[in-house]
């Protein structure tokens, strides 16, 4: 729990002029928890009866009862209540997070609801004595209500589902002026309060960055605003609505100032919109104190420069800063245009200003676009959440769940296979590259998918499997019924050897021979994974084209990018040459041995591949996607060479997960590579192929600590981080039941198995740990009730608060280059970029370093301590530490 800094608050929210702060937050604390569940509606109910009872929503809203799943919130002034009906437990524990972070309750949820969730006002108040609790009842037309008018407007707006335009049931309205004016301080409060509770801005951050921007175009129409008050009539709609009359325009540069005054990263981006840059070595604004105490005249410059820009100059250069017009802050149509939304649901707003890389990209100017430094989480999608029952996750599931990334911060979420498939591979054999199968959904649940996670500021990166595809994909079934037809040469089909074997000594890699005889055709098909993976001959002008057009239609649809499933293997030697052998080989030997036995010249990073590589960039240029490829290549100059500047934008670097926890080894993984290759590496240390990080890196919690650790070092630097789902809540393999493994591979070599690290994710306690109404598709044990993503949200102390603020800071690494302050010896692994310094202790012994006298600790692990010019890393601990001055510490 973070103790929110109450003078500090107050004194920023003073400058915006709003009464009663605590029921000005409550409004967009309620509309996260309803972003946070993807809300379908927002139903509000205005004073009086029959046609003054208005209900909004999106277009498929039906007016009914709405689908099972439909979140509510209802507003009704009559009864002065506010109501989130919650339908799950896990959305309550939501609500409740974000009420707690915020150190204020909702109250008010409905009766039923807390009754059926074992909760009341007065237990949560025990559970947090210090709490401020706010209500959200009583904003009623007249009195002290008043001040709340336009309030529906606001959470719709807010929520994103409706448009601020200029009018209102078709009839001009100025109460849209007013309400985008409030929305600048009701958006500069979240704003304050996320940056207050981190001292930085956190996941919270777009929201502030719309209201900076808001807020700055909302001051040039100032002047419109101000004249609202004056020439609204009571009247029976929302433009003639009686308590708009008592409504004082809050002066919209102060909300500006109380923003620049919370965060010091925004102040920056801040004075950068807004050409004064200079403001930030101006000694009167030199910090936030600095800043509050002279808010007046800050305001004041604030808006001589606001009021030197007409509303396009300024709309020409927020977008020239890449602040995207979105559904709240298209202004200018809200006040000058007389398009009505009717509630039509916004275009979800850009994430161009959610990476923290982008921050940075978007200053320096050198980085167009959304991919350096964005942090990514993988969903192995039978596994994350099933939303039907039958035991396998699927799309809605995950769509159900996007507030759970968004609550940790990625930026973007990285989906496994869905497309059609017989599942040999659990749907890396794929028979239909441009469907939903129907395990996980439609196309429509996957459009859904897209849209809200694109709502939720998250990217969506799907996975691309060109090696090879299923043996019930209908090229194979004509390839391998007809050996003249059309479709044999887009896979690999030899005749055997002259002894009747394999054409030649390829071995899968899943253990055995590449190679499978087709007794029909008396030929060989090629596959470097299962036999119903058959590989596709890239040098086949149709399976290019094919590609193509697969890219195009996800493209299309929406999707930010591509991982490209065993991207080093489009392409074999054209000759099909025989791998040199460098080791016994059998069979029977673990597949890894197996691996070992032949050194891989022929069959895998044949360079024709980086042709193709760099077809695909020209496809998904065009739509700012990101191409990340899994290159398994453990050598960073051959990484190098699969990597140049205009194919893939970047690729897993795979050797942090093969490597002990040792300094020595983890400098091997880190330094090289970062010299050579920067931003173009994807970092990661799990994933739906290997045991889970802690697994692999010791037992117990030393485990968990080592992999938190090491993504601590790996935040720091230059790339791409993807988490594999769980990781945030520092899961250990799963225990599946002797016999009841799925893994293909684990057939063939136990111990290679991956069953471990695809058991369910632990949403909560209880049967199926929450992920499946039913019999979830791979049996594990059951999770303990600390593991659960219901026990660690909300808790700072958890293993997902841990990597929560640790994404957080992420979002703060300076683009600066990566100098290793650790003499490249010794226990701790230590580098610094720029200001910020970064280091782990990977010894079994505490460490103490160095430091300067007034340093900032901006993360660190359980147990850190810092001391006089000193930072005392427990074992396994680490931490990321700023300092003032210009020279390394
Ligand atoms: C790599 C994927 O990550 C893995 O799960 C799959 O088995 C192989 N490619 C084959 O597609």
């Amino acid at each position: 729990m973070t103790t929110l800094d109450e003078r500090r608050l107050r004194g920023a929210l003073g400058h915006l002029r709003i009464a009663d702060f605590s029921r000005v937050l409550a409004g967009p604390l309620a509309t996260m928890v309803l972003g946070d569940l993807g809300a379908d509606v927002v139903k509000v109910e205005q004073p009086g009866a029959g046609d003054d009872t208005r209900t909004w929503g999106p277009p498929w809203w039906d007016d009914g009862d709405g689908p099972a799943s439909t979140y509510f919130l209802t507003l009704n002034r009559n009864k002065r209540s506010i109501a989130l009906d919650l339908r799950d437990p896990d959305d309550l524990v939501v609500a409740r997070r974000l009420a707690l972070e915020a150190d204020v309750v909702i109250d008010n949820f409905r009766p039923g609801t807390m009754a059926r969730f074992g909760l009341d006002r007065d237990s949560l108040a025990a559970e947090q004595p210090g709490i401020i609790t706010c209500s959200v009842s009583g904003f009623g037309s007249d009195g002290r209500g008043a001040e709340l008018a336009g309030y529906d407007f606001l959470v719709q707006a807010m929520s994103g589902i409706m448009h601020v335009t200029g009018e209102v049931d078709g009839e001009p309205s100025k109460v849209g002026s007013a309400v985008v004016d409030k929305l600048t301080g009701l958006y500069a409060a979240i704003g304050i309060l996320a940056a207050v509770e981190e001292r930085r801005v956190t996941g919270l951050g777009q929201h502030v960055e719309v209201s900076l921007m808001q807020s700055a175009l909302a001051g040039l129409l100032n002047v419109a605003s101000a004249h609202v008050a004056a020439d609204v009539d009571p009247g029976r709609h929302g433009n003639r609505h009686p308590s708009i009359a008592p409504y004082q325009p809050y002066r919209a540069a102060d909300g500006l100032v109380a923003v620049a005054a919370a965060s010091p990263v925004l102040w920056q981006r801040f004075a950068d919109v807004l050409g004064r840059s200079d403001w930030c070595d101006d000694p009167r604004f030199a910090d936030n104190e600095a800043r509050v105490a002279n808010v007046e005249v800050l305001a004041g410059e604030i808006e001589a420069v606001l009021a030197g820009g007409t509303v396009d100059d300024w709309v020409a250069r927020l977008q020239a800063a890449g602040i995207p017009a979105g559904p709240i802050n298209d202004v200018r149509s809200a006040f000058t245009t007389a398009e009505a939304s009717g509630g039509a649901r916004p275009a979800p707003t850009s994430t161009a200003t959610r990476s923290g890389a982008n921050l940075v990209a978007d200053r320096s100017g050198r980085r167009p676009t959304w991919w350096p430094g964005a942090t990514g989480y993988e969903v192995y999608l039978r596994s994350f959440a099933d939303s039907d029952g039958d035991g396998v996750g699927d799309l809605p599931g995950l769509t159900g769940r996007l507030h759970h990334l968004a609550e940790l911060g990625v930026d973007f979420l990285w989906v496994t296979p869905f497309y059609g498939s017989p599942m040999a591979d659990w749907g890396y054999d794929v028979a239909d590259h441009c469907s939903v199968d129907s395990t996980f959904g439609t196309l429509d649940d996957f459009d859904e998918l897209v849209e809200r996670a694109h709502a939720l500021d998250l990217r969506v990166v799907v996975d691309l499997v060109p090696n090879h595809t299923s043996d019930q994909h209908p090229w194979f079934l004509s390839a391998r019924a007809d050996p003249e037809g059309d479709h044999r040469d887009r896979y690999i089909w030899r005749d055997p050897a002259p002894d009747g074997g394999p054409p030649n000594n390829w071995i899968s890699h899943f253990g055995g021979s590449a190679w499978t005889l087709d007794e029909e055709s008396g030929q060989y098909h090629l596959h470097l994974f299962l036999p119903e993976q058959p590989d596709l001959n890239w040098r086949h002008p149709a399976v290019v084209e094919e590609f193509d057009r697969i890219l195009r239609f996800w493209l299309e649809r929406g999707v930010d990018g591509f991982r490209i499933d065993m991207a080093g293997t489009l392409f074999k030697d054209r000759d099909l040459r025989s791998n040199p052998q460098v080791a016994d080989w059998d069979p029977a030997q673990p597949i890894w041995e197996q691996w070992q036995a032949f050194e891989h010249r022929h069959d895998v990073l044949q360079p024709e591949s980086l042709d193709i590589f760099r077809r695909w960039r020209a496809i998904v240029d065009d739509h700012d996607g990101y191409l990340m490829g899994e290159t398994f290549e453990l050598d960073p100059h051959g990484m190098a060479r699969l990597l140049p500047g205009d194919g893939l934008h970047g690729g897993f670097w795979f050797a942090p997960m093969h490597i002990r926890w040792r300094a020595d080894a983890i400098r091997r993984v880190l330094v090289e590579p970062t010299a050579l290759l920067g931003d173009r590496l994807v970092w990661a240390t799990g994933s739906h192929d290997i045991a889970r990080a802690p697994t692999r890196l010791g037992a117990d919690d030393a485990g968990r600590q080592r992999t938190l650790a090491l993504n601590v070092l790996l935040a720091g630097l230059p790339g791409v981080l993807v988490l594999y789902q769980g990781e945030e809540l520092g899961l250990v393999d799963g225990d599946v039941p002797e016999g009841a493994g799925l893994d293909p591979v684990g057939a063939t070599d136990g111990a290679a198995g991956r069953d471990g690290c695809r058991t369910p994710m632990p949403w909560s306690q209880g049967r199926a740990n929450g992920f499946t109404t039913g019999a979830p598709w791979l049996r594990s044990a059951e999770r303990q009730p600390e593991e659960t993503a219901a026990h660690q949200v909300g808790r700072r102390d958890s293993w997902f608060g841990h990597y929560q603020r640790l994404l957080a800071v992420r979002r703060q690494v300076p683009d600066e280059p990566v100098d290793w302050v650790d003499g490249g010896e010794g226990p701790v692994v230590a580098y610094r970029r720029g200001v910020m310094h970064v280091a782990a202790n990977t010894s079994d012994e505490a460490s103490a370093i160095e430091v300067d006298a007034d340093v900032t600790l901006e993360f660190a692990t359980p147990g850190v301590a810092l001391g006089e010019q000193a930072l005392l890393l427990p074992p396994h601990a680490a931490a990321i530490w700023t300092t003032t001055g210009d020279e390394p510490a």
